[in-house]
This record gives C-alpha cells, sequence and structure tokens, in this order.
C-alpha cells in the first residue's frame, strides 16, 4: 500500500512509544489519566471536507470486556469517504468518528479480557469502528490481534484491501501457476494487493493503469511487487497485446475496479484473446 495513503495519528499527548515499545508497556502506565482522545467526527453525511471535524472527546470507562487502544495508523479508504456522503451501503449511527481500518496499540485491558493483552497490536475485526482517532475503548470483541513485527503501514492496511484481493484471486476461480489474471486500476490499494498475491502463487497480471507523466515510475515499482506486465488502458486496442498473450495465458479472470468503458475493454480482451 502507499505511503500517501495512510494518515499517521500519533499523538504527542499520549505518552506511549512506538511497536518496539511494546513489551515495556505494563498496565500501570496507563492509568485512567487517559481520558480524551481527539477524533475525526461527522454529525451529518455530507462533503467530507465540510462534514468531518476535529474534535476532543471523552474517553468511556474502561469495563470489564473492553480494552483501551491507542491508534497508531489508520489509513483513507474510498469507502470512508463514501460512509461520510452517506452513499456507502453501511452506514454508522451519528454522530460517527471517521475510518473503518487502522493499527492500534492496547494500553490497557479490563478484568475479563482474555484474547488481548496490554501491548498487542489490534486491528478492527470488522467496519464502522471508528479509526480516525488517537485513542478508544473497544470492546474487545471488536479487535483482532496482528504481529506486531511487520511495518505499522502494512499493520494498518490489513484489513481492507489485502483481503478484498485475496478474495477475488481465491472465490471465483482455481488459479494455479502460470495462470493469468487481467485487472484494471491496478495501482489502487487492492490493485497492489492483486499483484503481490498472485505473484506470490505463481501467477501472472496483466495491469491495466491510466496513462501519467511518471509512467515508468509507476510501472517499475509494480513490477517490483511482482506484475508481470503494466499496460496503458489505450494499449488494450493495440496489436501488441497479441505479444503478450505469446507469454502469459489466456486470462482466466478479469477483475474491474472501474466500470464503464474500462471494463468493457478488459471483457473485449478477455473474449478476443480465446480467437488469437
Ligand atoms: N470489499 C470490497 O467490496 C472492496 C474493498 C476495497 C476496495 N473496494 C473497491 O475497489 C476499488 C479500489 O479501491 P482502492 O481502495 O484500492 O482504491 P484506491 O487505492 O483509492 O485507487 C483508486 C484507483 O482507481 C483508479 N481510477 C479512479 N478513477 C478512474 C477512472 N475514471 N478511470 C480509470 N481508473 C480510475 C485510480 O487510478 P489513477 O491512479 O489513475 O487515478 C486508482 O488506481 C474501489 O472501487 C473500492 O470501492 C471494494
Amino acid at each position: 500500500m502507499g505511503v500517501w495513503r495512510v494518515v499517521r495519528v500519533l499523538s504527542q499527548r499520549l505518552p506511549l512509544h512506538s511497536a518496539a515499545c511494546g513489551r515495556a508497556i505494563s498496565t500501570k502506565s496507563r492509568s485512567r489519566s487517559f481520558t480524551e482522545t481527539t477524533a475525526l467526527v461527522y454529525r451529518s453525511h455530507g462533503d467530507p471536507i465540510q462534514a468531518v471535524q476535529l474534535e476532543t472527546l471523552q474517553l468511556p470507562a474502561l469495563e470489564a470486556k473492553s480494552v483501551l487502544v491507542k491508534m497508531l495508523a489508520a489509513p483513507i479508504n474510498p469507502s470512508d469517504i463514501n460512509m461520510i456522503q452517506g452513499s456507502y451501503a453501511i452506514l454508522p449511527d451519528l454522530p460517527a468518528v471517521g475510518g473503518n481500518e487502522g493499527v492500534g496499540q492496547v494500553l490497557e485491558v479490563g478484568s475479563q479480557v482474555h484474547m488481548v493483552k496490554v501491548g498487542d497490536w489490534v486491528i478492527p475485526r470488522d467496519a464502522g469502528l471508528g479509526t480516525w482517532r488517537t485513542a478508544a475503548v473497544f470492546s474487545e470483541s471488536d479487535l483482532v490481534t496482528v504481529p506486531s513485527d511487520i511495518s505499522l503501514i502494512s499493520a494498518a492496511t490489513l484489513g481492507v484491501n489485502p483481503c478484498t484481493a485475496y478474495r477475488m484471486l481465491s472465490d471465483f476461480e482455481n488459479l494455479v501457476p502460470g495462470d493469468t489474471v487481467i485487472q484494471n486500476a491496478a495501482n489502487s490499494g487492492v490493485g497492489q494487493a492483486v499483484i503481490q498475491i498472485a505473484a506470490a502463487k505463481g501467477v501472472h497480471t496483466i495491469n491495466v493503469v491510466r496513462d501519467r507523466p511518471d509512467l515508468q515510475q509507476l510501472t517499475d515499482r509494480l513490477k517490483a511487487m511482482g506484475a508481470t506486465y503494466v499496460i496503458k488502458e489505450e494499449a488494450l486496442r493495440k496489436p501488441e497485446m497479441k505479444d503478450i498473450f505469446k507469454v502469459c495465458s489466456r486470462p482466466k479472470l478479469a477483475l474491474n475496479g472501474v466500470g464503464g468503458k474500462s471494463a468493457t475493454e478488459l471483457l473485449r480482451i478477455y473474449r478476443l484473446v480465446a480467437l488469437w
């Protein structure tokens, strides 16, 4: 995932350290001095620029099955924006804290918490938790622990795009080494996860991106992740596509994250290759 997609929400006001310091945290260290959190809150749906405000909120008391978490990093995904706009299929009760994924570190646990412990890195189990805040008291059952020896950005962006990519690559076809997948929006968060998971399975990817001044740089970056081919949208209609299919097999899957003309072109190639 690109760094540009991640909003760091580490707060100077919370006296806890980096992941490496996890083991140094004790239940004594937190104390109930954490009574407040700074959060990006929306009280009505609308244009995110207008609707989202930075607010200071009181933290609720820690109950037996709840966990005090310091948020370390949280990304902005398209679905977060759609939720604020009110156009997403799942909408939280208002007022709501923005953000559906991110990683936090456990500062304190209630007396009946057994699945997480102080110092653990945790991510939301499901959407709607509200991750754009410096700290929160969550129910233990809303959290999943993740290893703390992966990068902060990987941990913060593990829950949505890589899982989506994994399911798309697993649920529709039984892909085996040597198979081919073609996708548009290949430089998106999901697209980058598709490239990496496919490469790990030995599956070729043909990756369609929009033209841009730094196309070569983007191509190099996606190829370093494991992309087999990176092509411009316009190339889908060029005869050189035949050369690609001398190397790659006919795609078993075509993944569309754009719609419209771009999706039509993917489908056209998918059908054409069978005739070549
Ligand atoms: N579980 C789910 O259902 C699920 C989960 C995650 C994501 N998604 C969906 O998957 C898609 C990608 O999400 P993401 O978070 O990975 O997105 P992202 O990182 O924000 O990237 C957006 C991508 O869309 C491309 N794009 C935007 N407008 C375009 C247009 N008019 N023509 C061609 N390409 C265009 C961008 O290309 P440029 O770089 O050229 O602008 C970029 O590659 C979204 O539709 C998202 O809602 C679904």
